[in-house]
């Protein structure tokens, strides 16, 4: 529980109140706010929540002026590095590094939830082939409810755990499907003799016709992209779950409902929008036009992958992609294909630009990740759903930690009413 040291004072009408300022392990101190209204009569405006803590938590803490990001107290460039995503996924779920036999436990109950219910198929087949896999996956998960009985009761602590590791283990499955579905190609199953990263992509990439070998690099570098994604504290879809789960849904409903909102394009959205962005670009001649838009007010224009709501300095998570967006290029032997050299350049001008400087408008992991994905074999479209496969043990880790904690109250926020006051109802004949 955060320690209250100090309190701040509000003084309003002539009258004062005293508010108890709670102290967090790391970050700003937080006013806290909860008796303001009982006392004083007030609400606090902060749409998009810019200055508002909405919840406890001991998760995941970034510091956006230092560009730091640590998942459980452990920078993310060292877990990306020597760690790997199941280790990550315990990590997030449990609070610690797993030891040997608790990771191997871990994985092999993963390994062992890979599969999704056969009925599930059908399911698929009623979407258009033309969907987008994040249309198909929203509806998916969400149905996931309807399959899985057995663990949708939140307050049992086995149930909560079982729907953790289902979820875990079924999305790549889910994310996978969706694509084969959309390409018109048999749908392949999940193999648990593969490592987590390697099995989707074997399930993306293979056919039953003939043989397949995942490169063991290349399967290195989707973990590496799944580590990078996989919490980031209370963002937009992680609210989102939070939000849902408050009202006590059941966890497949609350991570469709966060799989629907990191579709949007300034959340996960941004590494499809990105890559979009700069084909659309297409030439470094033309970079300047772009930047000139995105300099605009008038110009509802954004350079995508650029600028995030926490980090005033560079993503940290950007700076490890961009290293493994030069590995996997050189491994792929892709090194002049034009979206690079718009996006290297482009980069170069962003960085030295007065406007994003002035603004600290840095690349963010978007930018980077899309690159890497297209060079894979990825189309732009599976980009989110790779996003959303990553971040679901987050959101997972986030819904638990609120379920498990005893002031846990249903979401819900005041308004600043500026709408009509009460008036009487005219018959459509008098109007
Ligand atoms: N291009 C041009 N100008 C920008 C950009 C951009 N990408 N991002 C912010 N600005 C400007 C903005 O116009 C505003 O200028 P002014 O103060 O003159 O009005 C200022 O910078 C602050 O922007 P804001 O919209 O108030 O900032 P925000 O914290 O509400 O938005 C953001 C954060 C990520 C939505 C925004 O930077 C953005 O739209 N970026 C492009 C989309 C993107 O890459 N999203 C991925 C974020 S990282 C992964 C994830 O979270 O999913």
């Amino acid at each position: 529980m955060a320690e209250t040291s100090k309190t701040a004072t509000l003084t309003l009408d002539g009258k004062t109140y005293e508010l108890p300022v709670l102290s967090p392990s790391a970050g700003p101190d937080v006013v806290d706010i909860r008796k303001l209204y009982a006392q004083a009569d007030v609400f606090t405006y902060d749409p998009g929540f810019t200055s508002t803590a909405s919840c406890e938590s001991s998760i995941t803490f970034i510091d956006g002026d230092k560009g730091e990001l640590l998942y459980r107290g452990y920078p993310i460039d060292q877990l990306a590095n020597d760690s790997h995503y199941l280790e990550v996924c315990y990590l997030l779920l449990n609070g610690e590094l797993p030891n040997k036999t608790e990771l191997e436990d871990f994985e092999y109950r993963i390994t062992r939830h890979t599969m999704v219910h056969e009925q599930m198929h059908n399911f698929f087949r009623g979407f258009r082939r033309d969907s987008h896999p994040m249309a198909t996956m929203v509806g998916v998960v969400g149905a996931m409810s309807a399959f899985y009985h057995d663990s949708l009761d939140i307050n049992d602590p086995w149930q909560r755990e079982v729907a953790s590791m289902r979820l875990i283990a079924k999305l790549p499955t889910i994310a996978a499907m969706a694509y084969k579905y959309s390409i018109g190609q048999p749908f392949v199953y999940p193999r648990n003799d593969l490592g987590y990263a390697e099995n989707f992509l074997n399930m993306c990439f293979s056919v039953p016709a003939e043989p397949y070998k995942v490169e063991p690099a290349l399967a290195k570098a989707m973990d590496r992209i799944f580590t990078l994604h996989a919490d980031h504290e209370q963002n937009a879809s992680t609210s989102t779950v939070r939000l849902a789960g408050s009202s006590g849904a059941n966890p497949f409903a609350c991570i469709a409902a966060g799989i629907a909102c990191l579709w949007g394009p300034a959340h996960g959205g941004a590494n499809q929008a990105c890559l979009e962005m700069l084909r659309e670009i297409g030439t470094v001649d033309q970079i300047p036009e772009y930047i000139a838009r995105a300099k605009d007010k008038n110009d509802p224009f954004r350079l995508m992958g650029f600028g995030h709501r926490v980090y005033k300095n560079f993503d940290p998570r950007a700076k490890v992609m961009k290293e493994s967006a030069d590995e996997v290029l050189d491994l792929l032997g892709v090194h002049d294909n034009e979206t690079l050299q718009v996006a290297k350049e482009l980069e170069r001008i962003a960085l030295e630009d007065p406007y994003f400087v002035e603004k600290k408008l840095y690349p963010n992991v978007d930018f980077y990740s899309g690159i890497i994905l297209e060079a894979m074999g990825f189309p732009t479209s599976m980009f989110t759903p790779i996003f959303a496969l990553s971040r679901t043990v987050g959101w997972i880790s986030q819904w638990k930690e609120m379920i498990e904690d005893p002031t846990n109250k249903i979401g819900r926020p005041r308004q600043l009413y500026t709408g009509a006051t009460k008036r009487d109802y005219v018959d459509v004949t008098k109007r």
